[in-house]
């Protein structure tokens, strides 16, 4: 057993009641490699900005648990070299059994999310309840969800959403006890989050998405005043980079994401935790295939890797500063 504290992490309590006081919400970042972890960091530092280090069970399964957990500890000593002393959680995202949960919170995590959406109501509470009695005994927070998310990714799929029911969150925070709620109301995972035919055009023939459910928010937050409120599947999908991607060989058809404006209106209500991976990705796909379509001789991985780093970083510190406002708030 490894405390996270040992580590020099924090659990998530006192980010989000900052967080919901100053209205603003906390980056959560995955990754599963070095220059993301690294492009992570510095953006934070660069920002001051505190930070969620979040591991999926695959990014688990590809990376090795005990290597993450170092790479933590050492983004904790990264960014203390940066000049700044950033909060850093680290959190397993959609933990889907108590196992896992009981796992990370060993290897030392300081947060876990248990993903009960897609079991009945009863059954979803039971789960989140025994993560949480388990959580809480090592000062570790947890995330619990009710509503389901459109979307697919590696581990985590589902065909439609279902919205939040705003009866429910009561009961669930005092059945369960959880620390924050992952809430559905529109945004889905990955990088093609509606159809094109859910979308309108602007002035400007640009797609725009349906906006998202702000009405089934302010009903949960009149029911559950002050409690931090997690938004998954929140990355907007920037077009320059899906541009950049099908210029170099790629061939992504009709992504589309959640418009930032959005965003910024939710940071500024009880969400105090936005989850952002497929910006990433992009940002970094794009950087990798200009080098290798315009340097086909280079073959050090250091020379598109680099690149990809450095898009990321700019990805990250344009969310913090202009999406989430985290900036300055260590
Ligand atoms: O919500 C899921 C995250 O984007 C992680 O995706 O399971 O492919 O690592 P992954
Ligand atoms: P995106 O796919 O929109 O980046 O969402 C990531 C996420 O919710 C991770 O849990
Ligand atoms: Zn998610």
């Amino acid at each position: 057993m490894v405390s996270y504290k040992e580590l020099g992490l924090v659990n998530s309590r006192e980010l989000f009641k900052k967080a919901m006081a100053g209205k603003y919400a906390i980056p959560a970042f995955n990754f599963n490699n070095m220059e993301q972890m690294q492009a992570i960091v510095q953006a934070c530092a660069e920002t001051n900005s505190p930070v969620i280090l979040q591991v999926s069970s695959g990014a688990r399964k590809y990376a090795n648990q005990t290597l993450l957990r170092y790479m933590a500890q050492g983004a904790v000593e990264y960014a203390k070299e940066l000049g700044t002393n950033v909060p850093i959680v680290l959190h397993l995202d959609h933990g889907d059994t108590f196992e896992l949960c009981k796992s990370c919170i060993e290897y030392g995590f300081s947060s876990v999310m248990i993903d009960g959406s897609h079991h009945a109501y009863n059954e979803n509470v039971e789960l989140t309840a025994k993560v949480v009695e388990y959580a809480h005994k090592y000062d570790v927070t947890v995330e619990g969800e009710l509503g389901v998310l459109a979307g697919v990714e590696d581990e985590v799929s589902a065909e439609h959403h279902t919205y939040t029911q705003p009866e429910e969150v009561q009961d669930f925070l005092s059945k369960t006890g959880v620390d924050s709620l992952a809430i559905s109301i529109g945004t889905s995972h990955g990088a093609n989050k509606f159809k094109p035919e859910q979308c309108t055009r602007n002035a400007d023939g640009v797609l725009v998405p349906p906006p998202l459910r702000f009405d089934i928010l302010e009903e949960i937050e009149k029911r559950i005043p002050g409690f931090p409120i997690v938004l998954h599947g929140a990355s907007s999908v920037p077009q320059d980079k899906v541009a950049l991607i099908n210029k170099y060989g790629g061939a992504l058809k009709d992504a589309i994401g959640i418009p930032e404006d959005q965003l910024r209106r939710a940071a500024s209500s009880a969400v105090c935790k936005i989850n952002i991976d497929s910006d990433g990705r992009l940002a970094m796909t794009a950087a990798v295939r200009e080098v290798f379509a315009t340097k086909p001789t280079e073959f050090d991985p250091r020379k598109y890797l680099g690149p990809a780093r450095d898009s990321l970083k700019e990805l990250y510190k344009h969310k913090i500063v202009e999406v989430l406002g985290s900036a300055n708030r260590i």
